[in-house]
């Protein structure tokens, strides 16, 4: 806004009044910039570094989203197309997934991935949150914040602001060493995300982090904000003191983008910090796809400004585990963040990659040598998995301090539980011959409820989607709840996800009581050989709906010999499998869900399989496995398919045959 931009204005203002003479303004420019400096000059609208006008190319990689055996490659490929800098979240969830618990470990190794761009030649934009949206679990900020109910994310609400300051003290002084002044590759920070489409508004709770950011990373480093192109979403984005930057798509009217932009910075770099190379995916929608040719065309308008670009995402990678977010009315994204980004998932050279680089070539000179080649990928073909037991067989070894007991339901966030399955246990109140109601009135299943009774499925309720079904059995038989968190909420009012049975179940018109609730620790009990213990498993009861009871699959896949360069990246598929998760050798691959789509394959880095003992899969299928009528297997393939047109409208269970 003109009224932040204003005071801003006067020392630039003051400059050019004591030192009318540009040549004398230079020389003393000279002599006082240390030699490595990187800032911004409201005289020439550009950024300064070490002293000469510098204008950035840059693409969004988020570490978290790739694994750490791929950093150096995906860096590489990103520094051949010709970009200065990347752009990175720091998903604080990801980092402190306990209160205190700190973890920047293998995968979650910021510090080594900012030495590897650094090393790469890569200048980096870092975005420290503490809130990020990135269509990452309620955006980056930590479940465990909603220990306290009512509290104002985002805001000056003393709680949030207590946590955000211990963990900017933990992340902050770990950055400070490698910001470009310090001889490393970070050259701007970004504070908060977005802030202006967030309806809090709270300036205080800008400046609080505008003075946390300034304590810990000093005053020389450029921090900035970012916010849609318009008026509106700048008003209450923009704060004095933090550069403000904007963010649009192609094809639309860049002058117009960037004099937005320009209502909150009169003078200065124009910055796009999210030019959007492609978009983002939710389960039961149509695959996004945006064409290399539209995305060519207005990166060149952009950049024949003289504007400073970030391309997000240049590589979208995956949301590996439970890590993917979701937006509202309630739509989860998938596991692959693919992006339709120059480089794919799997970090391919695309199409699109060629034409963005062809385009950042008519700018700045390319560097010279080899990009490196798209990785190969291999068919390791079918695997046969065999059933090992459902959750409820299991629950003993999955729930070892065994169930809560609560009148009511409680939430993830009451168990300390933030991630994955629930299972939510009572007993039949009465005898339910005829089908009876079972419903959640006030829509409160976070965010889908997998309902068995004595064993047998009943279906299953979904968050917005289906709030009711009809079970029936034998009054004091049990009733069981799997509930799954498919995502927490990313973007816009509604983060405050809580997850798990939020308000209480009803049969009939009665609410249900006396509840046994079981935290679950399946990825620690899949880590712990849940394979070695085969289960006796009951034979499998079926019903009219088709929905089996949750259950355990596992299976191995051997590599094979006498083949070079094996392992190598694969895709795994699920035919005539419905919804579940999938783990090899204990590592949490994702959810898939072929009977939803648009993903039906899930990608493989080769870094998880192992060529020298057989591989361990295990599969969790929540709904119904191919198993009992079909070949009961997975299938490794060579080639992604994450674009199949499968609709909600057109979804329905599959029959059983
Ligand atoms: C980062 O790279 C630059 C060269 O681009 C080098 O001068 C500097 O020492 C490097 N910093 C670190 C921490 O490796
Ligand atoms: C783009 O926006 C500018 C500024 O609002 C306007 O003057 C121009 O006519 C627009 N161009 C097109 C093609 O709409
Ligand atoms: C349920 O039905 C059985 C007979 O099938 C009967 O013995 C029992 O008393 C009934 N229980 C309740 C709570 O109505
Ligand atoms: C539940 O059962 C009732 C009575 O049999 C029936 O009218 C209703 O359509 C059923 N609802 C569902 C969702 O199956
Ligand atoms: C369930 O209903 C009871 C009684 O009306 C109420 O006290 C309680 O807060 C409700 N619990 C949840 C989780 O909605
Ligand atoms: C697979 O599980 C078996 C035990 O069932 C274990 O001995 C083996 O080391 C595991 N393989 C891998 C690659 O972790
Ligand atoms: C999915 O992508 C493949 C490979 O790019 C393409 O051949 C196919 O036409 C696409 N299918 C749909 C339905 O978009």
């Amino acid at each position: 806004m003109g009224r932040l931009a204003e005071s801003r204005r006067l020392p630039s203002v003051m400059l050019r009044l004591l030192f009318p003479l540009a040549g004398l303004a230079a020389v003393f420019r000279a002599e006082t910039i240390p030699q490595r400096s990187f800032e911004i000059d409201y005289n020439c609208d550009c950024f300064v570094k070490d002293g000469r006008p510098f204008r950035y190319i840059s693409g969004s990689i988020h570490y978290s989203r790739v694994p750490r055996y791929y950093w150096k490659d995906r860096l590489l490929k990103m520094k051949m197309a010709g970009l200065d800098a990347i752009q990175t979240y720091v998903p604080w969830n990801y980092h402190e997934p306990q209160v205190d618990m700190y973890d920047f470990s293998g995968d979650k190794d910021l510090e080594y991935f900012l030495q590897l761009a650094n090393d790469t030649g890569l200048l980096v934009i870092l975005r420290a949150g503490p809130y990020i949206c990135a269509e990452w679990d309620m955006g980056g900020l930590p479940a465990w914040l909603l220990e306290k109910k009512s509290i104002v994310l985002r805001s000056s609400d003393s709680d949030y602001l207590a946590a955000v300051e211990k963990w900017m003290g933990v992340l902050l002084p770990k950055m400070r060493p490698h910001l470009y002044q310090n001889g490393g590759p970070i050259i701007m920070v970004q504070v908060e995300n977005e802030y202006g489409s967030y309806f809090a508004c709270d300036y205080d709770y800008l400046r609080s982090l505008l003075k946390l950011f300034r304590q810990y990373l000093g005053d020389e480093v450029v921090l900035f904000t970012t916010d849609g192109a318009s008026r509106f979403h700048l008003k209450c984005g923009a704060l004095q003191g933090l550069y403000a930057t904007v963010d649009f798509a192609p094809g639309g009217n860049v002058t117009a983008a960037f004099l937005a932009q320009r209502g909150s910075e009169p003078t200065g770099p124009l910055v796009n910090s999210e030019f959007y190379t492609g978009w983002l995916d939710h389960w039961g929608h149509r695959h996004s796809v945006v064409p290399a040719q539209t995305i060519a065309k207005t990166l060149n308008e952009i950049l024949a400004r003289g504007a400073n670009v970030n391309l997000y995402m240049f590589i979208g990678g995956t949301n590996f585990a439970y890590w993917n977010g979701a937006n509202m009315p309630y739509m989860p994204q998938p596991t692959s963040y693919d992006y339709d980004a120059p480089l794919s998932e799997a970090g391919d050279l695309t199409e699109k990659y060629f034409a963005l680089r062809e385009v950042i070539g008519m700018y700045k000179q390319l560097p010279e040598g080899l990009i490196p080649p798209t990785t190969p990928k291999f068919a390791y073909g079918k695997v046969c998995l065999q059933k090992v037991g459902t959750v409820v067989e299991a629950l003993d070894r999955l729930s070892p301090a065994g169930p809560v007991k609560s009148t009511y339901p409680l939430t993830f966030v009451q168990l300390k539980q933030y991630f994955g399955f629930v299972l939510y246990r009572t007993t039949l109140p009465k005898n339910c011959t005829e089908p009876t109601q079972l419903s959640s009135p006030l829509n409160g299943v976070h965010d889908r409820a997998y309902v068995s009774v004595d064993g047998v499925p009943q279906g299953v309720l979904e968050r917005d989607k289906s709030l009711m079904i009809n079970i029936t059995g034998k009054a004091g038989t049990n009733l069981d709840i799997l509930v799954e968190n498919m995502g927490r909420v990313n973007f816009g009012r509604y983060n405050n996800d809580f997850k798990g049975l939020v308000s209480n179940l009803t049969l009939d018109q009665d609410i249900l009581v006396e509840w046994e609730i079981y935290p679950l620790d399946i990825d620690g009990a899949v880590n712990h050989d849940i394979n070695s213990h085969l289960y006796r498993p009951k034979r499998s009861v079926g019903n009219p709906l088709s929905y089996e009871a949750p259950t355990f699959y596992t299976g191995r896949l051997s590599i094979p010999g006498g083949i070079p360069d094996l392992p190598q990246d694969t895709y795994v598929k699920f035919p005539g499998w419905t919804k579940g998760q999938i783990w090899i050798n204990g590592f949490n691959l994702g959810r898939y869900w072929p009977a939803r789509g648009p993903q039906l394959t899930l990608y493989v880095p080769r870094n998880i399989l192992v060529s020298s003992l057989p591989n361990n899969i295990t599969v969790l299928e929540l709904e119904h496995s191919p198993c009992s009528t079909q070949a009961c297997e997975i299938e490794f393939v060579d080639k992604p398919n994450i674009n199949a047109t499968t609709q909600y409208e057109n979804y329905a269970p599959p029959p059983l045959c």
